[in-house]
């Protein structure tokens, strides 16, 4: 599959579950200081995240360019890119965790036809300004995923946002993709990050980061997530670089 034919398979999955499809957004943030680049899809929808209703309805999905500076330490290796493209779908306030997840689940495994086997999840393993997901982890399990391929991890890697120093933020369920099943079956995405491809990053956002470093509960919980478009596609068409992608090969 390539990339433009997975792009709109994304957008019409997410329609066909209720989502109004929006633009993406400039890569320059319009009407934002807090950063010089838009990092995610999320980013454009601050405003909406922390409550004010979007005139396109509360489910939404989009196609949004992202530059990431910070991951350019990580440039050369197979799977990190600065200049990406990010497909996301969002709930403001509508459907949550179980809703999310299966719409993840079932966009992976039935429409991409990844092998459920080959799925490694981890969820946020809670501290002292947020409980342990255990809510996220019996949905995987609910799924079929077993308890061996869930892990949990802090907040360093289970967690999303904000952007700048205050705003919209929460817990994730990160997915990832096993490149090599008949590796080491111990290991996981954090024991060897270039086995298991992350993928989609599921993002509970339920906080508003203060300036005083406090997480004040958003009056509506949301839903955030991001799949990778170069990764995914990378998968699809077998290969093990993103750089091995039609994408890339041109140049
Ligand atoms: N905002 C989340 C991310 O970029 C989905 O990973």
């Amino acid at each position: 599959m390539d990339a433009k034919t997975f792009r709109q398979t994304y957008l019409d999955f997410f329609k066909s579950k209720g989502h109004a499809i929006i633009g993406g957004a400039s890569l320059i943030p319009e009407h934002d200081a807090s950063v010089l680049f838009t990092t995610a899809g999320m980013h454009p929808l601050v405003p909406f995240l922390l409550g004010e209703p979007h005139p396109a309805g509360k489910r939404l999905a989009n196609c949004q360019k992202c530059v990431r500076t910070d991951d350019i330490t990580e440039v050369g290796d197979d799977v990190h890119l600065t200049f990406f493209e990010m497909l996301g779908n969002w709930s403001l306030g509508d459907y949550w965790k179980a809703e999310a997840i299966q719409m993840s689940f079932e966009f992976l495994t039935e429409r991409l036809g990844f092998e459920p086997d080959r799925l490694r999840v981890t969820c946020f393993a809670g501290d002292a300004d947020a409980p342990r997901d255990t809510e996220a982890a019996d949905i995987w399990r609910s799924l079929g995923i077993p308890q061996s391929h869930i892990t949990f991890l802090p907040k360093a890697d289970n967690w999303w946002g904000p952007v700048g120093p205050v705003g919209p933020c929460g817990p994730d369920t990160e997915m990832f993709y096993d490149m090599d099943p008949s590796g080491p079956p111990d290991e996981t995405p954090e024991s060897n990050p270039g086995r298991f491809w992350e993928v989609w990053n599921d993002v509970f956002m339920q906080y508003d980061k203060q300036t005083d470093d406090t997480y004040a509960p958003l009056d509506v919980k949301n839903v955030d997530t991001g799949l990778g478009l170069e990764r995914t596609i990378a998968i699809l068409q077998g290969v093990s670089s993103l750089f091995e992608t039609e994408l890339f090969q041109p140049i």
